[in-house]
């Protein structure tokens, strides 16, 4: 094993709110334990490229309450063939880099891990996703961030779905995942949400509407998960069909929904992560991903990360039908 003398950081996929402030967090904790701190722009692409320049503590000033990433991101296809992989590491030797910090989700982490498996380099992931679909963490940076936009945007929605007496199906992102779909329902007190974590048999529109939701409420909001085949459109046409008395209305978040100055909480949870990948780096950790749990910093494998199957709290499913009466 070599000894790390210089640490390379890197943002990839989505960006999420608190980004940033976690490529300050390992910059400046980096130098502080004597580490030589290479900030890789434009994620694992620009890493093939080699656009990568040496970072200062002054280089990171100014941008904990920026949105986005100053390193940029990108999804790359290129690193997930040998050939792009091997281009990575070249250049990581040139710049004589012997560590990795990766801000992003899934796809970067799981990329992360099959580069470490591949390369003698040690790599360190950081939960960077709005999705908050990373098994081990309590949550991902971003999510909160997200999840507070998605709130004030149903809120101001709710005017209207309230003044017009109408159904509102309003879509948020997530991929697979329905943390924000879920929780943004409960929290701007949506009638339902549908979610793929629920998906299995049950006709969740059908569930909603005979459970005769509109006996109640004149109007109604459903938080919608993205999905290729089964989103807000998808729902609004069956009950425009099905019952064409409502007055049925659709707005999709879309990309509103990434940007945005982060959370008290993500910048915490940044500052948090991003000090923990140099004490994981100090202590000789490898191919890890800094979570938190129960506010504790914890180190969880690659592999466990990554899973697909990260539960949602199914009690909170219960609390959303049954407050939303
Ligand atoms: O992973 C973050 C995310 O915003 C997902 O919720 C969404 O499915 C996807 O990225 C959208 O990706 P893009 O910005 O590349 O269209």
């Amino acid at each position: 094993m070599t000894t790390i003398k210089t640490i390379g950081v890197l943002t990839s996929g989505g960006d999420a709110p608190g980004m940033n402030a976690a490529v300050r967090a390992v910059t400046r904790a980096g130098i502080a334990k004597g580490f030589k701190i290479k900030a890789i722009y434009r994620g694992y692409e620009g890493l093939i490229k080699g656009e990568i320049k040496e970072f200062t503590t002054e280089n990171v000033s100014g941008i904990i309450d920026h949105g986005g990433t100053i390193l940029r991101t990108a999804r790359s296809e290129r690193f997930t063939t040998e050939e792009g992989m091997a281009e990575a590491y070249k250049s990581l030797k040139k710049e004589e880099i012997d560590a990795l910090v990766v801000i992003g989700g899934n796809g970067s982490l799981t990329g992360a891990m099959q580069f470490a498996q591949k390369y003698d380099i040690a790599c360190i992931g950081l939960p960077g996703t709005i999705d908050n679909d990373l098994y081990g963490t309590d949550s991902t940076i971003g999510y909160d961030t997200t999840l507070n936009t998605i709130v004030e945007c149903v809120d101001r929605i709710r005017d209207t779905a309230t003044s017009h007496e109408r159904i509102f199906f309003v879509e948020v992102m997530g991929r697979d995942a329905g943390f924000l779909a879920q929780n943004s329902a409960i929290a701007s007190g949506a009638e339902a949400a549908i979610i793929p974590e629920d998906y299995t048999d049950v006709d969740q529109l059908e569930q909603f509407l005979t459970r005769g939701i509109r006996k109640s409420k004149k109007s109604c909001i459903v938080i919608v998960s993205e999905s290729k085949k089964y989103g807000a459109m998808y729902y609004a046409d069956r009950v425009k069909k099905e019952f064409p008395d409502y007055d049925v209305r659709v707005t999709i978040l879309g990309h509103l929904q990434r940007g945005g100055s982060p959370s008290a909480y993500d910048r915490i949870l940044a500052s948090q992560t991003g000090y923990g990948a140099i004490e994981a780096i100090v202590q000789g950790q490898r191919n890890v991903m800094v979570g938190i749990r129960n506010n504790e910093v914890v180190y969880v494998p690659f592999a466990e990360a990554i899973r697909s199957d990260k539960p949602l709290n199914k009690k909170l499913i219960k609390i959303l039908d049954d407050l939303s009466i």
